[in-house]
């Protein structure tokens, strides 16, 4: 039977808990993931794109089976591109709110004109991680709050260094 490859894109500025979710999830759908991380031009990123890369690598190995399909790259250019490149046949996007859909959508529709062998699956969050997002994990953070319950220490640790 041919391997299913899904890319599990996004910007992880950083990975959070509520990510790593979606990526164990995928992983009953997909043989082998390729988790994305996309340089992003339109955010005001806080971590460059090869520490955003190390942060997934040691959270997946931490945290997941180790007998799992997953490979970790930068991108720069268009996702649908990359998809075609590498035979992925989806794109898994995690659904926190209605407020993601309209955004989702429109990039599911864009992405679909651009390689109409890519179909985007959508797994909705689940209820502890539905309101975190990476901006939050940064602001909480940087104002002395406590963020274990969301990203792992390791990234704390990251966290620290950047906010001295
Ligand atoms: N749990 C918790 N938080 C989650 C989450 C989950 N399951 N899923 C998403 N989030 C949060 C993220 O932390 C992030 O928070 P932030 O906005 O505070 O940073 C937010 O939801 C959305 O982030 P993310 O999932 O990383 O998506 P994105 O919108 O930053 O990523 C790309 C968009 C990278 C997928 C898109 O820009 C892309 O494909 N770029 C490549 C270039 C390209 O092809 N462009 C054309 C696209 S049509």
């Amino acid at each position: 039977m041919a391997t299913r490859i899904g890319i599990y894109p996004g910007t992880f500025d950083p990975l959070t808990f509520g990510h790593l979710d979606i990526i164990k999830r995928s992983l009953t759908i997909v043989d082998k993931l390729i988790v994305c991380v996309a340089e992003n031009f339109t955010k005001k990123l806080l971590l460059s794109p090869d520490v955003r890369k190390k942060i997934i690598l040691s959270d997946t190995t931490t945290y997941l089976e180790k007998n799992t399909d997953i490979s970790v790259d930068v991108i720069s250019g268009l996702l649908a591109n990359y998809a075609k490149k590498n035979n992925a046949t989806c794109i898994i996007r995690g659904l926190r709110a209605v407020s993601d859909f309209e955004y989702e959508f429109q990039m599911t529709g864009m992405n679909y004109q651009l390689n109409p062998t890519i179909e985007t699956i959508f797994l909705m969050s689940s209820d502890k991680y539905s309101f975190i997002s990476s901006n939050f994990i940064k602001e909480v953070h940087i104002l002395g709050g406590d963020v274990s319950k969301f990203v792992s220490k390791n990234t704390i640790d990251i966290l620290d260094k950047k906010n001295i």
